[in-house]
């Protein structure tokens, strides 16, 4: 991108530097340039059995805060509140060892077992039924990851007999007989967790993975044929990552209707411009992967899609498996978090899913500490775009002033996605100003019907980007204001390392 700021032109006519405090953009938006719909599944997280996520987390029956199931009210009700949509479970790398029977019927006759995954004790008190419990008190689509590690294909399609064949079966009558006579109808299945990876119980090479998977998908699909599957695609990102996805799509692509993706991102050597990089390689890894589905769509003359479900995606890199993940994030984990979230917006036609990693204090946006629930800093960029980013994405135009690192060149400072619902007329405009020191003035131009004259900016910022909230302290928040604006062209100064969410709203065409 051709640099377009006004320092660059003045400091070649030899104007002092004074005037390069400023930085300039422009920003164009068109409802007519639609990406695509934007699923609510984008705004999904992921509750694994590790640490305190579960046990402690979500479910903690001695708590104060505990209903009659033994999940806490205040979870439950954080979650509502952030939005969730769809919640990922029970793993992540448990999951690859996890015998679901050993989770349901009376609590007293579950088995305590060795997760090696994590190397906890997993008691099995919170199991199938008890989680299907909680996905219901919080409002949220439940989605289960099989066990494609140790797990066989028979329990692959008698858990989703379990949980959605009508009673009058052997696995739904056990269901039926520990409390749940209706079927749950869960309609999102995993063929497995990062099967690519070599620290995954069960890890397979991509030819015998997919073969593998193939066959307890078509179990499962012939168990019950309305569920969607998801398989496993990279996590790993060596040498073979796409020649994993190429084997996975080929495959398996009759039998798929997502295929996964997984990263994590840190700021390993404390560089901001590095780490505010990381999302370009998400980008890559995404349009990637849209060309492999393509070139399988293509080449086997398929009419149905296959979509990308990002189902794990956060910043993570302070806290090992001793500490049992858990992160504390500070204002700059949080426009990473952003700048996921407006990179999943912007790929709307084909990311159909995303998992944040993880809900409750395993790198998590709510932590419990004391018995009292707190919010980190990733949960605003989160509670924004759940709330509002509805409707279908739009291809905004940015031009930015730019900054070079060593392995990107030429990066916009603001990094842009944005969204329409045609019900309610909305539009907002989600702007992660990069330039740690500088404010961006920035003139956004709407090209297509005319805005109302109120509008309403959020914003999340701090002073330093290492600021963090912590259990008594949680100083890091949106900042809501009323913004008048006049006609449909105006200027906005983005502050420092930032995130802002515009909201605007189109005039009512009459008829
Ligand atoms: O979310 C934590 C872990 O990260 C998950 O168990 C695994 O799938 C990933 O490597």
């Amino acid at each position: 991108m051709r640099k377009i700021s006004l320092c660059a032109i003045l400091c070649v006519c030899g104007i002092t530097t004074a005037i390069s405090q400023f930085l300039s953009a422009k920003i164009k938006i068109d409802i007519d340039r639609k990406i695509g719909d934007i699923d609510r599944n984008l705004f999904g997280n992921f509750t694994e059995h590790l640490g305190r996520c579960i046990y402690g987390g979500i479910y903690d029956p001695a708590s104060p805060q505990a209903n009659a199931d033994g999940f806490r009210n205040d979870v439950i009700k954080a979650t509502k509140a952030l939005g969730v949509s769809i919640v990922r479970w029970p793993g992540g790398n448990f999951s690859s060892g996890y015998h679901w029977m050993d989770g349901i019927g009376p609590l007293s006759g579950r088995p305590r077992r060795k997760d090696l995954a994590w190397g906890d004790i997993e008691t099995n008190k919170v199991g199938t039924d008890e989680f299907l419990k909680f996905a219901r008190a919080s409002g949220v689509t439940p989605y289960i990851c099989v066990n494609l590690g140790t797990g066989t294909w028979d329990e692959a399609r008698n858990w989703v007999e379990y949980c959605n064949a009508p009673a009058g079966l052997f696995f739904s009558d056990l269901r039926a007989k520990n409390g749940h006579r209706e079927p749950y109808g869960v309609k999102y299945w995993g063929l497995g967790n990062e099967m690519d990876g070599s620290w995954q119980m069960g890890h397979r090479d991509a030819d015998s993975y997919s073969k593998f998977a193939l066959e307890a998908a078509k179990l499962m699909k012939w168990s019950d044929d309305s569920i969607k599957l998801i398989a496993s695609g990279s996590s790993d990102y060596g040498d073979g990552w796409i020649n994993w996805n190429r084997t996975i799509l080929t495959n398996m692509h009759d039998a798929i209707d997502y295929i996964s993706l997984h990263h994590y991102s840190g700021n390993y050597h404390n560089d901001y411009y590095q780490f505010m990089n990381s999302t370009l390689f998400v980008e890559s890894v995404i349009r990637i992967t849209e060309g492999l589905i393509n070139e399988v769509r293509t080449r086997f003359s398929m009419q149905k899609p296959i979509y990308i479900a990002f189902d794990e995606y956060n910043v993570w890199y302070r806290a090992g498996s001793a500490e049992k993940l858990e992160e504390h994030y500070n204002m700059e984990d949080a426009l990473v978090v952003a700048l996921y979230l407006n990179t999943f917006i912007r790929h709307a036609n084909v990311v159909k899913m995303a998992n944040l990693a993880q809900l409750v204090n395993v790198i998590a946006p709510m932590m419990i500490t004391d018995d009292k629930l707190w919010v980190q800093t990733i949960y605003f960029p989160l509670q924004l775009f759940e709330n509002n980013c509805k409707g279908y994405a739009i291809d905004a135009l940015v031009q930015s002033d730019t900054y070079d690192t060593k392995d990107n060149k030429q990066v916009p400072y603001l990094d842009v996605s944005s969204s329409f619902d045609e019900t309610t007329r909305l539009i907002t405009i989600n702007v992660i100003n990069k330039n740690e020191s500088k404010p961006i003035r920035t003139s956004i131009i709407n090209q297509s019907g005319h805005l109302e004259d109120d509008a309403t900016v959020y914003e999340l910022n701090s002073q330093s980007v290492k600021d963090e909230n912590s259990a008594g302290n949680e100083k890091i928040r949106t900042n809501q204001q009323e913004l008048k604006i006049n006609g449909d062209n105006f200027d906005y100064t983005f502050p420092p390392h930032s995130f802002t969410m515009i909201k605007l709203r189109l005039i009512q065409k009459l008829p």
